[in-house]
């Protein structure tokens, strides 16, 4: 069982429990004051932004722009309706950050701010996407079929013309007469620059004619942030891993001293609804006092109801799922037991052991979710997060 689902659905019963203006609050907590649950509640958030790998919620700073429609459909194309992983192979790694350029130059000249990718992130690829505006009817007659357009990176501002101020990442032929979204590879530049970061220069984009002649600048324009919409802006696109991926529940290997995951925080024990006086038995009969068999039910996650709405662009929540019910003998097939289980209840049945309580009711298939969310520079992030969703329960 990942011990960050299980931090995860601990911290949510207790986000979710709107302080209600009885006193139910105080009978879950204990003789406590109602500001002392406050601090719960801010120590709940601030483990909850734990799991989604933040220190601090993202400044919601009034966004100045819609999130780049390329991030939009990424989004789309990984996660379903709910955030949840269509099919954790379609991206490689579990980060996708798009910069836009800061320098807003007359030439085709962009620098993008890497300072938010954290040290620890792994590159993977990194893409420079430009647009390329349709020619302007001038020039519709060119004598040209297609040009040559080459993406350098800047190694010396003085001497961007020569061939020791700039380095080629990338160069293709492009029909005169087509427009859209380039895309290029720049994973090198993007390497080099989070390696030491006072090395971004930036980078900056040729067209040159077959020949290796000057090409008319009217015949061949590029969308800049200064003059174009925003949604044809100048965007770096930057694959990352940080490394958070979780072993597979079946595999984890559980070291001796207890198999907690070192990336996972620790969570000192918090006062929880439900725990405590109740006793945990009758946590396992539904509404009719009729003992339910362990099975998965909605645990719905409003990120509006939490307060990040504000960062968060998709989803507005997720449906976490949670595991209940009871484990009794006979364990069934449909109750997913592991064969300890099986064991362990039977024991627990024929009372052979004192102290040997029935086998829980956990996740034991989990699935990842997406976060698509503005950072505090306001780039727009993808981000994957392992173990999120109960995906089918089981006795273990
Ligand atoms: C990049 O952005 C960070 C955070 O917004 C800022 O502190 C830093 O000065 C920026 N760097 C450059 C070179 O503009
Ligand atoms: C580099 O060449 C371009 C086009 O010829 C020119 O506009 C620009 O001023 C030159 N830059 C430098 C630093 O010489």
């Amino acid at each position: 069982m990942s011990p960050r689902l299980l931090l995860c659905a601990a911290l949510l019963r207790l986000l979710l429990a709107r302080p209600p203006p009885t006193g139910e609050l105080e009978n879950d907590f204990g003789p406590e004051s109602g500001s002392e649950s406050g601090e719960v509640r801010s120590e709940a958030i601030r483990r909850l932004l734990e799991v989604f790998g933040m220190e601090d919620p993202p400044l919601a700073r009034g966004r100045k722009q819609p999130p780049p429609q390329y991030m939009l459909d990424l989004y789309h194309t990984v996660a379903d309706v709910d955030g949840v992983t269509r099919d954790p192979h379609l991206l490689e790694g579990n980060t996708v950050r798009s910069f836009f350029d800061k320098l807003h130059s007359e030439q085709v000249e962009f620098v993008f701010n890497l300072s938010m990718v954290a040290q620890n992130e792994k590159v993977l690829t990194a893409e420079l996407h430009i647009f390329r505006l349709r020619p302007q009817a001038s020039v519709s007659f060119s004598r040209h079929h297609f040009c040559q357009v080459s993406v350098y990176q800047l190694l010396d501002a003085s001497k961007v013309n020569a061939s020791q101020g700039r380095k080629l990442l990338s160069s293709r032929l492009i029909p005169i007469h087509s427009s859209g979204w380039e895309v290029f590879t720049i994973t090198q530049a993007v390497r080099s620059w989070m390696f030491d970061e006072g090395s971004n220069l930036g980078l900056m984009v040729t067209v040159k004619t077959l020949s290796g002649g000057q090409m008319d600048r009217k015949a061949v324009r590029f969308a800049s942030g200064r003059h174009h919409h925003y949604s044809k802006q100048p965007m770096l696109v930057l694959f990352t891993d940080d490394g958070r991926r979780a072993a597979p529940l079946e595999s984890s290997p559980v070291p001796p001293n207890g198999g907690d995951k070192p990336a996972a925080p620790s969570l000192p024990m918090l006062p929880m609804p439900g725990a405590g006086r109740r006793s945990a038995r009758s946590a396992d009969y539904d509404e009719d006092g009729e003992r339910m068999p362990c099975q998965r039910q909605p645990l719905y996650v409003d990120f509006e109801e939490i307060g990040w709405s504000g960062w968060i662009v998709s989803p507005r929540g997720y449906n976490a799922y949670h595991c209940k019910g009871s484990c009794p003998f006979p364990l069934g097939q449909n109750m997913r037991p592991t064969n300890h289980a099986t064991v362990q209840s039977i024991i627990n049945a024929l009372k052979l052991t004192k102290g040997i309580e029935m086998p829980c009711c956990v996740p034991d298939k989990l699935f990842s979710i997406n976060l698509l969310y503005f950072d505090d520079d306001e780039n727009v992030v993808l981000k994957q997060y392992d173990d999120m969703v109960a995906g089918s329960c089981g006795c273990h």
